[in-house]
């Protein structure tokens, strides 16, 4: 049977085990200790919006962090400080993670789930405009991990950034790199001024040769995700 000619009931039971391979998977891999859940009720009644990252993603941040044995970590874009509770805890001790967040309160709230997620010792928030806070990480980097997932029009300046404040062995992450397939078309095809700067990222990425990279389609529903991009030593620049 090819897949045009799939009828319905065929589509909604894959569809519903796709969710329950993805929910078993979260259970076994990814559950969320009361840190984590504390830091999505607090945002929640905060009013933020609960466009966060999957527990699956998260520990995804996680297990990045510690394969390539990050110290330093920075994040731009904190929301509800959920993603860099899983970042954190990548961490080892005497490692730092810096937050970079737009919105004062947020950033209050975020400062409280960290302490209640106990990772306050190690992960800080710094409030203000990204563009404006990230000239003066320079003195503070190079960082080994670097997680964007902000203002989506600014993903282009922040991906120049990123590759200032890295060294050859770091990791770049990127949330919603995919929207829907959106994002992965030409950049002047796209209408949305934010999905056109997410496909120029995304273009900006794949032909940089001191990057080796790749987008995973991987949130709840598969359509949205992170492209993960390793910055190459020089011999090894394609
Ligand atoms: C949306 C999702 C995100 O993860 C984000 O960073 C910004 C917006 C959204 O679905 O609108
Ligand atoms: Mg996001």
């Amino acid at each position: 049977m090819t897949d045009d000619s799939i009828d319905i009931a065929t589509l909604q039971q894959r569809a519903k085990t796709q969710q329950e391979i993805e929910g078993a998977i979260t259970q076994m891999f990814a559950p969320e200790d009361e840190g984590l859940r504390q830091a999505l009720i607090t945002a929640k009644e905060a009013g933020l919006p609960q466009i966060q990252i999957s527990p699956i993603q998260g520990k995804l941040l996680q297990l990045l962090a510690t394969t390539c044995q990050a110290r330093t970590i920075l994040e731009i874009g904190s929301l509800a400080g959920y993603s860099a509770i899983w970042l954190a805890r990548g961490l080892p001790a005497g490692g730092r993670l810096i937050t970079l967040e737009i919105n004062p309160l947020h950033a209050e709230i975020v400062r409280q789930s960290f302490v209640r997620a106990d990772v306050g010792d190690r992960a800080e928030v710094r409030v203000g405009n990204a563009l404006e806070l990230l000239p003066q990480l320079e003195k503070e980097g190079p960082f080994d991990l670097v997680f964007i997932d902000a203002d989506k029009p600014a993903y282009p300046q922040y991906l120049d950034w990123a590759l200032r404040l890295t060294h050859p062995g770091s990791i770049i992450v990127a949330d919603n790199c995919i929207r829907s397939g959106e994002a992965l078309r030409e950049p002047e095809q796209v209408g949305d001024e934010g999905t056109a700067a997410l496909a120029e990222y995304n273009k900006r990425i794949v032909n940089n040769p001191r990057l080796l990279s790749l987008a995973l389609a991987m949130d709840d529903d598969y359509m949205d995700g992170f492209t993960i991009a390793v910055v190459l030593p020089e011999s090894k620049e394609r």
